[in-house]
């Protein structure tokens, strides 16, 4: 029990990746304080303990894990590989969609200490933008998000058009592009690149290669965010990649990029 509660592996198949349990909600609740306020997450908490034991009351201040409850865009819900319109080949090495924790992400780039204005961000497999959504509301040069499946490109879409009717971006220019990952061209210029797990090791592979080649003449630092680091071991083995830290007892690791 006490072992369990202070290590924890990853659940998918075949991976092994630990993640400190502990850590990771103190971590949580901690970045739930931060951004929602110390009695919406008490009152969270007392909700998700209530759901545990059966005893739903107090579901409407549930916190949620994925997406935002705040943003009344189009980003919740799971989309299994299966139903992912993506082709064949790729579709093998996919993960399926759902939303990363927006609060999670906020407290991982606001550790970074960057001037947002220098930088570019990215999202390898931006799905229906959720992060995009978060993102765009720091004044970075540039907010992309690159997602291989056309379905959820335009949910994606239709998203920033919400967005940008309210006055809600922050950053000079926010799109999503339908792509795959491996092929999309970077600017030569300073990047924060994201990515929640979206695929497996032989893509992760290729897609460093392509980051470090066309990011070979930039010489500010280059910031990896990667969240649930079911591949890590692709990065630990680049040269180029040096990680710094491993927020969330694991679940989030942050890597410098020397291309
Ligand atoms: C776990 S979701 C991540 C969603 C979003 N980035 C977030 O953090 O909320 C992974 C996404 O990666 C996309 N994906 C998988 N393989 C891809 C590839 N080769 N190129 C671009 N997108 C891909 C999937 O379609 C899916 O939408």
């Amino acid at each position: 029990m006490v072992r369990y509660f202070f290590t924890r592996t990853a659940r998918m198949p075949g991976f092994e990746v630990e993640h400190n349990q502990f850590l990771r909600t103190t971590r949580t609740v901690f970045v739930n304080i931060k951004y929602r306020g110390f009695v919406l997450t008490i009152l969270g908490i007392i909700a998700r303990a209530s759901s545990k034991l059966q005893l739903p009351i107090m579901q409407k201040f549930m916190f949620q894990e994925h997406g935002s409850e705040y943003s009344g865009l189009d980003t919740g819900g799971i989309v299994e590989v299966q139903n992912l319109d993506l082709p064949k080949e790729k579709q093998k090495t996919a993960t399926r969609y759902e939303a990363a924790s927006e609060y999670e992400f906020r407290d991982v780039l606001e550790r970074l200490k960057v001037q947002y204005d220098q930088y570019n961000f990215i999202d390898y497999g931006s799905g229906k933008g959720a992060i995009l959504a978060a993102a765009a509301t720091y004044p970075f040069k540039s907010v992309v998000g690159v997602e291989h499946s056309f379905m959820l490109h335009e949910i994606a879409t239709e998203n920033i058009i919400k967005m940008k009717r309210r006055n809600s971006v922050v950053a000079n220019v926010l799109h999503s592009v339908h792509g795959d990952a491996t092929t999309y061209e970077l600017p030569s210029e300073p990047h924060i690149i994201y990515l929640f797990n979206s695929f497996g090791a032989d893509i992760l592979k290729d897609v460093t290669d392509k980051i470090t080649h066309d990011l070979a003449d930039v010489h500010e630092p280059i910031f990896f965010l990667y969240n649930n680091p079911m591949h890590h071991a692709v990065l630990d083995d680049n040269d180029k990649f040096h990680r710094i830290s491993s927020p969330f007892g694991g679940k989030w690791m942050v890597y410098t990029v020397n291309p």
